[in-house]
């Protein structure tokens, strides 16, 4: 069908057409939304996790989205790993800071939000950065202006989320990737958010990672199991995954044959991108207005062949020839996680001298240990592909 009407474009973070199996979450971020609206304390912040491709920066956005929309303090940063990452994250989160604010001009927080716009234009010093808000004026010297990062974040936050608070909303720090933050930056929010929490300044984090986001939050700081909202994203149920393809399918004025429909489903196993890879294929291979079984037969091939191509090759591509032996031998679980002591004696070498080859992986984002001595693939359907994959 026309390709340009398309209603299906995978991507990362990419809204799709129809976004299914998310209301709980959507419903408790709206309720935290409208308790700041009423000045209700002692909320707790978000946390998502879940492998690559389930949908969790796209759930991140619109959250982020609908803050802003009820007029919320709103920061965007997405954690990078390594010192290079950690630099620019932190640079991001000082820029952030003033364009967050920034933003809210001619909003009724917007004159509470004066006093603290000092601390924001300190705040660049200890978070490692120079050169950031020359243009803001020091009326209030003296916050966040320590040079230590935890003094001067949790003064610049405690002013900030008490600006918003006589505005009648909230101030959501959003962190993407968010097992990639840096230690001490990690540390230092989430004793923050502790604080807010103790406090009541209505100050949140939602943050979204890998499924080891909580046991990193929790080995930071013992109180971190309390301080948030855990939400692990995942699949979607069938009814939801349905809805996923057929509904941008029937508001063109197409539809799918319900064989086809299955066929698609088993294909996707519930898993928002493929869903929408799938959804894509399955557009461009069909011809009439109701999309047959053949037609789907061949869009799981063409959009398995663009899976493999895309969303898995790029991963096994950053792979050297001794790393691919590890995720080789991985694959044998599955997409389940591996023991790390298997995995040595698969390839006839001790788990140290592996570990190398282990934390390279990690840091690629091909791979995490969801628990100490396990390892697991990040993407789900990886271990199929490693499988079709010829010997190399
Ligand atoms: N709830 C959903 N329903 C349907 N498709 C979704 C949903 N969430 C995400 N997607 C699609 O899945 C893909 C991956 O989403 P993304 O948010 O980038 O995942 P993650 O951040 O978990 O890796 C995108 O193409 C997006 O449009
Ligand atoms: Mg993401």
């Amino acid at each position: 069908m026309d390709p340009a009407l398309n209603p299906f474009n995978p991507g990362s973070g990419v809204r799709p057409p129809e976004l299914v199996g998310r209301d709980g979450e959507i419903d408790a971020f709206d309720l935290l939304v409208a308790r700041s609206k009423s000045n209700t304390v002692g909320d707790r912040g978000m946390v998502l996790s879940g492998l690559r491709g389930v949908g969790k920066t796209v759930l991140l956005n619109v959250f982020a989205e609908h803050a802003r929309r009820n007029d919320w303090l709103v920061i965007q940063v997405e954690a990078q790993p390594g010192e290079a990452g950690k630099k620019a994250t932190r640079a991001k989160l000082a820029r952030e800071l003033e364009l967050g604010a920034r933003r809210l001009r001619g909003k009724p927080a917007w004159s509470f939000l004066q006093d603290a716009m000092a601390g924001i234009g300190n705040i660049s010093a200890s978070l490692g950065v120079t050169g950031v808000s020359a243009s803001i004026t020091t009326k209030h010297q003296g916050r966040a202006d320590s040079g230590n990062l935890d003094i001067d974040l949790e003064e610049l936050v405690e002013d900030l989320s008490l600006a918003m608070r006589k505005a009648r909303a909230g101030f959501g720090l959003f962190i993407d990737e968010m097992q990639d933050l840096d230690e001490e930056l990690l540390t230092v929010l989430l004793s923050v958010q502790h604080l807010a929490g103790q406090r009541g300044w209505p100050f949140y984090i939602i943050g979204a990672g890998l499924p080891n986001l909580p046991g990193k939050i929790s080995e930071a700081r013992t109180y971190g199991e309390r301080l948030f909202l855990y939400r692990t994203i995942g699949q979607v149920n069938e009814e939801a995954a349905s809805e996923a393809l057929a509904l941008p399918i029937s508001r063109l004025g197409a539809s799918l044959a319900p064989d086809a429909l299955s066929l698609l489903l088993s294909a996707a196993n519930g898993y928002p991108f493929f869903l929408q890879v799938y959804g894509r294929s399955v557009w461009e291979a069909a011809s009439e207005k109701v999309i047959s079984a053949e037609d789907a037969q061949v869009a799981v091939r063409l959009g398995t062949s663009d899976l493999d191509h895309g969303f898995f090759e790029a991963r096994w591509q950053r792979a050297t020839n001794a790393e691919r032996l590890y995720l080789r031998a991985m694959a044998q679980d599955g997409d389940s996680p591996s023991s790390t002591g298997e995995i040595a004696g698969r390839l006839g070498k001790s788990t140290t001298k592996l570990a190398v080859i282990r934390s390279r992986l990690i840091a690629k984002g091909v791979v995490y240990a969801p628990e100490y001595g396990s390892i697991q693939f990040t993407v789900p359907g990886m271990a199929g592909f490693i499988a079709r994959q010829g010997e190399d």
